[in-house]
């Protein structure tokens, strides 16, 4: 496995230097100097209205509608920067794509669904109130025996929700809240074959990519997905988001919803109506060469590699604090796949339940006065999966989310350690 510096990483994060703990990346992640840099730059040397003539217009119109797809593509790795829309954030950006497919949606189409983060799921279910559609449920099944909140999504619960009518399949790639990372590629295979089987005559496959993109490499093509979405502001970048659409869907399923007269009819500006942030684009595109100079190899691969090692390091003993004997007789209970891997981000949930159960909020609190460190409780926006979690937990108290980034070290796991076992004295 290959590895990076991190003390070369956290230095294009100032911040870091302050000391603070970030673990609330799954929130947001700070942002790379590089990304500042570019914004800086946009914003005091060619922030100028797009499309016109004069010089440094060409220039701006080329930073925003040439160069922004064009480093956002790699991240996707897209066969062509016309399958990439910007959008203010990834919300807006599938509530665009759900208006328009809607002129492709025929009453009784069925649509998949998750309990994951709400983005990639309520469009789908308003779409289908308005198009007469059927929203399926692929549930979470328990994976442990002693511990009920052990839950993660499995292809096998899937395939059977597949009918000659299936025409969405919506999944998240990695829970904002599990941390458990779903084989896109074999759960795409599996649905196609499944599709083909039944007669489907056409099913699209939408992949939230939100909590996946900080920590693993998106490969639409090899995953074989036709709508796929992640907010840069999870990846070190600005507040903007970024959508794929697959080129045969932009031409047979997906209709203009910006200005009639605009001729973007194969391009998948035709879903990005208005212009977003224009600084913001410009400064995500200082994203792909802040993760290229991680290591020498220059290369996505390799450095997604290293996150990925790096993570396991994070994980590793926040899980085994977590699971350990002493801790699940206090009714710590990890929200979650509870040990570490490279299926599993260090996005990691947990509650504490039982006779000497405290609350979310309480648990954060503490961590509040102490100061020093950012973690955070409740059901992040994932309600339906919180939610149905049994025995029932409040939704609005959740679970507490330590999320930890690649600039995170193991000494700062240690520390967020050392609070816990002061919480849970
Ligand atoms: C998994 C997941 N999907 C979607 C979103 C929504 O992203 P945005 O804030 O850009 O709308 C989030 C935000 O936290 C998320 O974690």
């Amino acid at each position: 496995m290959s590895s990076f510096d991190i003390s070369k990483a956290r230095s294009n994060f100032p911040i870091l230097s302050t000391g603070y703990i970030f673990a609330d990346n799954a929130g947001g992640s700070q942002v790379a100097k590089e990304v500042v840099d570019r914004i800086t730059d946009y914003l005091l040397n060619t922030n100028v209205q797009l499309g016109a003539d004069y010089s440094i217009a060409v220039q701006s119109t080329k930073r925003v509608l040439v160069d922004g797809p064009h480093e956002a593509m790699k991240l996707f790795n897209a066969a062509s920067p016309d399958e990439i829309v910007f959008g203010s954030s990834s919300t807006l950006n599938l509530v665009n794509l759900a208006r328009g497919l809607e002129n492709d949606i025929q009453p009784g189409d069925e649509f998949i669904v998750t309990g994951e983060h709400e983005a990639n799921v309520g469009v789908w279910k308003n779409l289908a109130v308005r198009r007469g559609a059927i929203v399926k449920f692929w549930k979470h099944r328990q994976i442990s025996e002693e511990n009920p909140y052990a839950v993660a999504l499995r292809v096998e619960d899937l395939i059977p929700l597949i009918s000659s009518k299936t025409r969405i399949v919506a999944f998240t790639a990695c829970s904002n809240i599990l941390g458990s990372i779903v084989p896109v590629k074999e759960v795409a295979k599996a649905v196609r074959t499944a599709a083909k089987e039944k007669g489907a005559k056409k099913v699209e496959i939408s992949v939230d990519c939100v909590a996946y993109a900080p920590h693993r490499q998106i490969d639409v093509q090899d995953w074989d997905v036709d709508f796929c979405i992640f907010s840069f502001y999870k990846v070190y970048g600005p507040h903007i988001s970024g959508l794929y659409v697959r080129a045969s869907a932009l031409q047979t399923s997906v209709s203009q919803i910006v200005h009639h007269f605009l001729k973007v009819n194969t391009v998948a500006y035709k879903l990005q109506p208005g212009g977003p942030g224009y600084e913001t684009v410009y400064g995500s595109t200082g994203v792909v060469p802040y993760l290229l100079s991680l290591t020498p190899a220059n290369d996505l691969k390799t450095t997604f590699d290293a996150i990925s090692a790096h993570d396991l390091t994070l994980a590793k003993p926040l899980l085994e604090f977590l699971t350990d004997p002493v801790q699940r007789e206090r009714g710590v209970r990890v929200v979650g796949e509870e040990t570490a891997s490279l299926n599993r981000a260090p996005t990691i949930s947990f509650v504490v339940v039982g006779q000497k159960s405290l609350r979310s909020k309480d648990i954060v609190s503490f961590f509040d006065q102490k100061g020093g460190i950012g973690i955070r409780y409740g059901h992040f926006y994932a309600y339906t999966l919180v939610e149905s979690l049994t025995p029932k937990l409040d939704p609005e108290d959740g679970v507490v989310r330590i999320s930890l980034a690649h600039y995170n070290t193991v000494e700062e796991v240690n520390k967020i350690i050392d609070v816990l076992k002061e919480v849970f004295a």
